[in-house]
């Protein structure tokens, strides 16, 4: 099968390729390069008989009817995120995850294609903000920005409003998607803005005591491997037309201080935590329910430890690289 994805060289749509093109599908990549990197594995991945590499942007019109020629599937995974550029650019983020949805609808409208579209929790972010007792939190909960006046939402916002697309389009033309919304997904190659990377550059690089901020906040992370295994099983599914599933890993809640001092010991450093006072406004729990996608039949298989174990040795890769 051929099939298109958007944003292959970010994080997930990175490993997503890997995936499928061990499988033996023909790929479409599309990337503008806006914060994802042409580095070695990328280049490995597009000189790979059967993949073609598109630099392109997506905001442009005409851009997918020079790309999706034959395509049967589109992963639509590019956007601008990261909490900087919400506060920073968020015009950009706003125009970017918008235009680039509205530009593939467009284009989908009188084609048998099936696109996912990769949403995000922060679509409902103002909602647990506001009410206790919805984490962890369904599909159904209510989308709500909290704060029109803060720009901190515009990615949320962005999501909300593109998610809205695919059911307006829907009602008029036979266009078939699903949407996930992935849950704080984390592994080899996922940038260095993220906690994650964060604490493992302070610890790889030796800046100990390791300070963490708060740190009583609990998360779930989702390793890369689930969330594109989970990923491709929504496209597959004959069952998720239509439907919103979150993809996430709602078995190894975690407490950010417990989280660093795991990372402390798989990395070696003989060192303790150094607890500061928590930054306003962090939000104390976040938490997936993925009893949807557990009972369309996937589950996840891939522990925080295990996850760690093929995370840590790329970034201490990648660091003693950038030190050398
Ligand atoms: N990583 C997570 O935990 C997470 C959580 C929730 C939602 N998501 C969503 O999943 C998707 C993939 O996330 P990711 O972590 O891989 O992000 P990423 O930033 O690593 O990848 C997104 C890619 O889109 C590309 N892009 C941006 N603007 C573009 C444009 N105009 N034209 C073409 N390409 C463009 C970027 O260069 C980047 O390579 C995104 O839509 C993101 O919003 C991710």
């Amino acid at each position: 099968m051929r099939i298109l994805i958007t944003g292959a060289a970010g994080f997930i749509g990175y490993h997503l390729a890997v995936s499928l093109n061990q499988s033996g599908h023909g790929l479409v990549l599309v990337d503008n390069l806006q914060r994802g990197r042409m580095d070695s594995e990328f280049k490995e991945l597009i000189n790979r008989p059967n993949v073609t590499y598109h630099e392109a942007d997506l905001t442009e019109s005409g851009v997918y009817e020079s790309v999706g020629d034959g395509v049967e599937q589109v992963y639509h995974l590019a956007a601008i995120n990261g909490t900087e550029n919400f506060y920073n650019i968020p015009d950009q983020v706003l125009r970017v995850n918008v235009l680039s949805t509205l530009n593939l609808l467009e284009w989908a409208r009188d084609r048998a294609v099936k696109i996912l579209f990769s949403s995000t929790s922060e679509t409902y972010a103002g909602t647990i903000r506001l009410m206790d007792g919805w984490i962890p939190t369904a599909e159904d909960v209510p989308l709500c920005i909290d704060d029109i006046q803060n720009v901190r939402w515009s990615y949320g916002a962005s999501k909300i409003l593109a998610e809205a697309a695919f059911y307006s389009y829907a009602r008029v033309c036979p266009i078939q998607f699903s949407i996930i919304r992935y849950h704080n997904i984390y592994g080899p190659r996922m940038g260095f803005e993220h906690v994650m990377p964060q604490f493992l550059e302070r610890i790889l690089t030796a800046q100990l005591p390791l300070e963490v901020f708060g740190g009583i906040e609990t998360r779930a992370f989702c390793h890369v491997r689930d969330a594109v295994a989970a990923t491709r099983f929504v496209m597959d599914s004959p069952k998720t037309d239509g439907e919103v599933v979150h993809i996430g890993n709602s078995r190894e809640e975690v407490a950010i201080r417990d989280l660093a001092t795991l990372m402390l010991e798989m990395c070696g450093a003989d060192t303790t935590l150094q607890i500061k006072e928590a930054p306003a406004g962090s939000v104390n729990r976040r938490c997936p329910d993925v009893s949807k996608l557990r009972e369309l039949g996937y589950e996840s298989q891939v522990s925080l430890r295990e996850g760690l174990e093929t995370m840590i040795p790329w970034y201490r890769e990648h660091f003693e690289r950038a030190g050398a």
